[in-house]
């Protein structure tokens, strides 16, 4: 896969993929701008190497259609403020006024384009499931060179992810890389023991992780909701002697301090950790401290982390953690997705790359 290294971007219109689907107040206040944050290496880096930097993005679901909350004025200003230099902003992200405006673009100067999702082409794909190619190829006029520095929307066969490589040099930025990195260091000959973390809901979601990531963990640890829908829907796990729950007394809030007990022992032993959704309803104080006992013994064990989830990584921020664990992904289910084995499209799309 090519990277920002390969490619001179000297004066060159850089078209960037980023995620900065930020988690909003009512009012569309920026909650949490972690994700906006990571994306800054890669953005730094263009602005160094004078190159006319076109940052684009989704946010939210809209669905084809103009949702007001949903613009990306919040944004800019927080890369603006985060950048410390001016970013400006257009009202669309295709089209006569947007290439317009990207012409007076001068190298080294930064612009955010409206949200994707405000066109239906950008998530709707053709009948065969590939990406909307006349969506991508009018985002392709807007630039020279494409970089990838969305981890968190790879599993996606979205046009801007996947079918823009088709029209332009690609590469991935340096979160993308770093993501892959990290997340093949769990994959590829970890440490052991290997303990992974399953909490939140949505089995159908994680099951076809915990079967997958049972083939490589030691321990996978899951938490009380996950457990209770895999007996009310009467789901075969493979490898149950490698799976580890509460045995009795299922709560939805909390988690039972003997469970906690057992998790943590098994932590405390691993050499890699992998942690994706809370094991207790960390928004109430009353219930957070489960999660927060597993969150700690992580960080003692010294195992090589990575957690990921917006859930979880609001709360690790929230508990003010953010830089105890080896590596927070930026993605949820793309990184369920990756780690279960299997190939996103859009890292796919960068690997097909001449
Ligand atoms: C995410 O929040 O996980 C990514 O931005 C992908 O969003 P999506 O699930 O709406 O495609």
């Amino acid at each position: 896969m090519k990277t920002l290294r390969d490619y001179n971007f000297e004066n060159k219109k850089v078209l960037v993929r980023c995620d900065f689907n930020v988690p909003l107040s009512e009012t569309g206040e920026i909650l949490d701008d972690f994700r906006i944050r990571e994306a800054l290496p890669t953005i730094k880096y263009l602005i160094e190497n004078n190159a006319k930097v076109i940052l684009m993005s989704h946010l939210g679901d809209p669905d084809g259609k103009v949702v007001d909350i949903l613009k990306l004025d919040n944004v800019a200003k927080k890369l603006s403020e985060l950048l410390n230099l001016p970013v400006q902003k257009v009202d669309d992200c295709i089209g006569h006024e947007v290439e317009k405006q990207i012409e007076s673009l001068k190298s080294g100067e930064v612009i955010l384009l409206e949200n994707l999702r405000f066109y239906k082409e950008e998530t709707h794909s053709t009948g065969s499931g590939q990406a909307n190619l006349d969506f991508a190829r009018d985002l392709s006029l807007l630039c020279d060179i494409y970089v990838n520095e969305a981890f968190s929307v790879c599993h996606r066969a979205h046009a801007s992810v996947v079918g823009i490589t088709e029209f332009l040099p690609s590469c991935a930025g340096f979160l993308l890389e770093k993501e892959i990195i990290n997340l093949n260091k769990v994959l590829e000959n970890p440490e052991r023991p290997m303990t992974v973390i399953v909490g939140g809901k949505k089995i159908e979601t994680k099951s076809k992780f915990i079967n997958k990531i049972s083939e490589i963990a030691d321990f996978v640890l899951i938490g009380d909701l996950i457990k209770k829908e895999i007996i009310d829907k009467s789901i075969q796990l493979e490898r149950p002697e490698k799976i580890f729950s509460a045995t009795e007394h299922l709560e939805d809030l909390a988690i039972e301090e003997e469970t906690i007990k057992m998790f943590k022992d098994k932590i405390l032993q691993s050499k890699t950790v992998v942690w994706n959704g809370p094991l207790s309803y960390t928004e109430d104080a009353r219930y957070a401290q489960g999660t927060l006992e597993i969150a700690k013994a992580i960080v003692e064990s010294k195992a090589f982390s990575v957690i990921g989830g917006g859930e979880t990584v609001e709360f690790i921020k929230s508990q003010g953690m953010m830089n105890q664990f080896s590596h927070v992904s930026t993605g949820g289910g793309a990184m369920i997705a990756y780690l279960s084995g299997e190939k996103l499209p859009g890292i796919e799309a960068l690997e097909g790359q001449k």
